[in-house]
């Protein structure tokens, strides 16, 4: 356990490391760990020797997929591949290799490979309930004030579905990102998160969540409209 223990620090160096010029990749990274292993703790049989080094190594291929600008560049597909290269520097044996890169090839949210083993489920699962809740929010901003996208959009969901998403569908591109506000990330995104969700937990943690940033919204609209 004192091995095991001491692995995973290390692979968090390393991690940090690789994700130098991404701090906050590397704190979304820190939080995950801290949701999986939460989530872990509600379910039967996990394997913390394969979840723990899978949270820390998931997004480790966000640089190549981020400098990649033909789009062809799946973070959780090279992020796989990466962390094997790394596992083997450590006790890993090829099966857990192989364990640990389904969890990361299984983790993107429109992902084509789905979860099949409990750590994949919960890593998928904390990875989501981190764009949700009080730091969902602070992290809606923040990379709204990057892009220089607006604070709120005056307009129904319906009208900004049509006129802003390819072919109109909630499931299609966002047309002009400058046009996108958190709420509407909220409302065409991250609403329908906890049904996508595989753990109880998971679901029940990110129901809490949207619950809170459905009441922050409210209240934004209210201010926004010079309600009292
Ligand atoms: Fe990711
Ligand atoms: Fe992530």
């Amino acid at each position: 356990m004192i091995n095991m223990d001491h692995n995973i620090e290390k692979i968090r160096e390393i991690v940090a490391d690789i994700l130098v010029c991404k701090t906050h990749d590397m704190d979304h990274t820190n939080r995950v760990y801290n949701i999986s292993l939460y989530l872990a703790s509600h379910e039967q049989d996990v394997d913390l020797g394969i979840l723990k080094p899978a949270v820390l190594l998931h997004d480790i291929g966000r640089i190549k997929e981020d400098s990649d600008n033909s789009g062809n560049t799946d973070h959780a597909t090279i992020g796989a591949k990466m962390a094997g290269e790394i596992l083997l520097n450590f006790n890993y044996s090829n099966e857990d290799i192989d364990k640990i890169s389904h969890c990361i090839s299984a983790h993107r949210y429109r992902g084509e490979i789905k979860a099949e083993t409990i750590e994949a489920k919960i890593l998928f699962d904390a990875d989501k309930i981190d764009v949700l809740g009080a730091i969902g929010l602070a992290r809606s901003f923040t990379s709204n004030g990057q892009y220089g996208q607006i604070m709120y959009t005056e307009q129904s969901v319906e009208e900004y579905v049509k006129e802003n998403f390819v072919e109109g569908k909630i499931t299609g591109r966002i047309k002009d990102p400058h046009k996108h506000s958190p709420q509407m990330e909220y409302e065409t995104k991250f609403k329908f998160i906890s049904n996508k969700l595989y753990t109880e937990k998971g679901k029940q943690v990110a129901k809490e969540r949207l619950e809170y940033m459905s009441d922050f919204f409210k209240r934004l609209k209210q201010e926004i409209a010079g309600e009292f």
